[in-house]
């Protein structure tokens, strides 16, 4: 890498852990014998999220895919339970990797192939609201319902040809409009704002912090839920355009000082920032996040938080919006020669 580039880019990133390549699972030993506590685990998981009142906000896609994979609420699926419900549907593959956060370009060479890794590592009790880390439960519970359809396989189909040919900064875009559509994506549907993104899906705390989000929408009455909720996003989002730039600008700025470096502390300095830039904290801009239509440019400012809270989260108007958005930045890369 360029180390110019690595020092004027923020990319978010969890720093990366090298491993013994002869602890790395091969194609006969993809299985693990999992504890009981790590069942259990699993199970409070999927039972945390596995309700009605969370189950709603979910975007169909998930929905139909879960109803479809039907993942054992008790027990960690095996890798080959696993294939034989995902493969014969979209082609794509499960592998066990032991890597616990892997560098983009390994990953990417793996997507390309149409391969999914899944972490052999699972969260602990005190991670249960909060894990910064991609754990197993989010690999498999967040994505994999997802890629027993046809839309997401295709949307995750675009990813790795544009990474592989993208210059360093480019790769840093398309990583970023991975993790603000297929980790913490928002889309519409029946003119409701619903989560599609893995990351939100399998985290019980942000998660939570996004409904909350979209009740105090309708509470404070920011949106009229009788009119076209994604054409008054779009209002608020040009109207507070200005703001929402010095906000990113802040953003970036508190990335590089190192205070998105935790849970707390990243909200706490999301808030304060308000504060000092002098952005009151109501109506649009009032929540614990900021909804924002899909738009590239801004989201191709906007850092990874990946320790704390996202601050912004960003809506598509469709599953065929997204699909067009997406394309329209990394088609042109994948047509290069
Ligand atoms: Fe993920």
């Amino acid at each position: 890498m360029d180390k110019n580039q690595n020092a004027t880019i923020y990319t978010g990133d969890i720093a990366e852990e090298r491993i013994d390549p002869t602890r790395e699972y091969t194609a006969e030993n993809q299985e693990i014998i999992f504890s009981a506590e790590q069942h259990a685990i699993w199970a409070d998981l999927f039972a945390g999220i596995h309700r009605p009142y969370l189950l709603e906000h979910l975007s169909h896609e998930f929905i139909h895919g879960l109803a479809y994979l039907q993942l054992d609420p008790l027990h960690i699926p095996t890798v080959a339970y696993l294939n034989e419900h995902i493969q014969p549907r979209t082609g794509w593959r499960i592998e066990r990797t032991a890597v616990r956060y892997t560098l983009a370009d390994d990953w990417y060479g793996k997507f390309a192939q149409r391969i999914f890794l899944i972490t052999d590592y699972l969260r602990t009790r005190d991670q249960m609201e909060f894990t910064p880390e991609p754990d197993m439960f989010h690999d498999i519970f967040g994505h994999l319902p997802y890629l027993t359809q046809d839309f997401y396989a295709r949307i995750e189909d675009k990813f790795a040809p544009a990474y592989l040919k993208a210059t360093q900064e480019e790769r840093e875009v398309i990583k970023r409009l991975a993790w603000y559509s297929t980790e913490f994506g928002l889309v519409m549907e029946d003119n409701r704002f619903k989560v599609f993104g893995a990351g939100t899906i399998s985290g019980r705390a942000e998660l939570a912090n996004t409904i909350m989000e979209f009740y105090r929408l309708s509470r404070d009455k920011v949106f009229d839920y009788n009119g076209d909720v994604f054409e008054q996003l779009q209002d608020h989002f040009l109207t507070h355009k200005e703001d929402i730039n010095r906000i990113v600008a802040g953003v970036n700025e508190l990335h590089r000082q190192g205070q998105m470096s935790s849970q707390d502390k990243g909200w706490n300095v999301v808030h304060a920032l308000y504060k000092n830039l002098g952005i009151p904290h109501e109506g649009y801009l009032g929540g614990e996040v900021i909804l924002a239509p899909f738009d590239i440019e801004t989201i191709a400012k906007i850092p990874k938080t990946v320790y704390a809270f996202n601050p912004m989260f960003f809506v598509c108007e469709s599953f065929e919006q997204m699909d067009a958005l997406l394309d329209s930045y990394l088609k042109p890369i994948v047509l290069r020669n």
